[in-house]
């Protein structure tokens, strides 16, 4: 059912694109490449579509699922990889493949709804411990472990309101009396958007290793759709044993399948689109600080605006609009990791032009 405040798309998704039949520069989601609204993305999609139909209904796996597995072990320089119909079930998967590595969860307490529901599906006794705090985190695991127990720590790599990154070397070194402790990321916000080859949190934080997993999603940077968790062979063993999606729930359709592996491609080939992704959201941070907004340096693409005394954020999305321009406004609190304040979540693109970033933030400077 439509609601007359669900915004309607009328054109393929873009940094200027049709809202509500009007042209706007959009500054919304987390399509950081807006590969979902490409050419070659769309034309991926609808050549596998009538090559291969929509594909979920057999046990056959059809030529693009086979190509994003490959092309994913290949992003993350892993052996292989699970490619699943969403992100969401990304966190169960990993959490069970994993459930005979670990006796205990302790997990940021601001994490996705997904890591959430992922580990409770394990049965494993779940600790909370405070947002990005790693001195709470090594407290809880002193309390908590009984000599020889093995904790999994969890948390999202990027948190999907704030962009914050979680401090993962804290948590690793937090780990290290812990023998055979693991660290396992829901990294949807981070895949294909940091670290020096695009591979997320673990990379960024220098924290690749055999205790460190994480799991991604093709949904969102890579312009596709569906939950990919790189990992060696052992890892995929695991899968067998102890997980149930992959073969229980459909894979994702083929033309999903197809945008995603062309995601990957384009990705792949084109390093410099990091790198302008990277450029604008440095620009945006810098205009926002030269506005006297505080905002961390960061290169991640979700930039928040919150807590400025006596500014009515969501009049200031609102007059943003009527000028032609789309920023999300978050109330207190409506996400996992929404802050106790009303929020701006302005997501920067690597297509966004300079033209674009400037408009937004003189705007922004006569309305906050
Ligand atoms: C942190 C996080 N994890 C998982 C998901 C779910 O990913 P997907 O949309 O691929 O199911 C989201 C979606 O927004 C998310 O923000």
């Amino acid at each position: 059912m439509m609601t007359t405040n669900i915004k309607q798309m009328g054109s393929p998704l873009g940094a200027r694109m049709v809202v509500n039949e009007r042209d706007v520069d959009y500054f919304c989601g987390t399509s950081y490449y807006t590969l979902h609204g490409d050419p070659r993305v769309i034309a991926a999609a609808c050549e596998a579509t009538r090559k291969y139909g929509m594909g979920p209904g057999t046990v056959m796996a059809s030529p693009p699922l086979v190509e994003v597995v490959a092309r994913a072990a290949c992003f993350f320089e892993t052996e292989s990889a699970q490619y699943i119909v969403s992100g969401y079930l990304g966190d169960m998967l990993l959490t069970q493949a994993l459930s005979n590595d670990y006796d205990m969860v302790f997990v940021d307490d601001s994490s996705h709804y997904s890591v959430f529901d992922g580990i409770r599906s394990t049965g494993k006794s779940v600790i909370t411990f405070c947002h990005l705090d790693p001195e709470d985190l090594r407290q809880k695991l002193r309390e908590n472990l009984k000599p020889r127990q093995i904790p999994l720590v969890m948390s999202d790599g990027v948190f999907p309101m704030t962009g914050a990154i979680a401090p993962l070397r804290e948590y690793v070194k937090a780990l290290t009396p812990f023998e055979g402790g693991l660290l396992c990321v829901d990294d949807s916000h981070a895949v294909g958007v940091i670290g020096e080859k695009g591979q997320g949190t673990l990379e960024y934080c220098g924290v690749q290793g055999d205790n460190c997993y994480l799991a991604g999603t093709l949904s969102k940077a890579f312009g596709g759709l569906g939950g990919i968790i790189p990992g060696n062979n052992g890892l995929m063993e695991k899968v067998s044993r102890n997980v149930r999606i992959p073969v229980g729930a459909s894979p994702p359709c083929t033309g999903a399948a197809a945008a995603s592996a062309m995601g990957l491609k384009i990705l792949s080939e084109h390093p410099e689109m990091r790198m302008q992704l990277w450029d604008n959201v440095a620009f945006m941070r810098n205009g926002l600080r030269q506005l006297g907004v505080d905002v961390v340096d960061s290169p991640i693409p979700i930039v928040p605006v919150t807590d400025l005394s006596g500014v009515n954020l969501k009049q200031v999305q609102h007059d943003l609009e009527e000028k032609g321009i789309v920023v999300a406004h978050v109330p207190p609190r409506s996400y996992s990791d929404a802050p106790d304040k009303e929020s701006l979540r302005i997501a920067i693109f690597s297509t966004h032009t300079r033209e674009q970033i400037g408009k937004l933030l003189a705007s922004l400077a006569k309305l906050l």
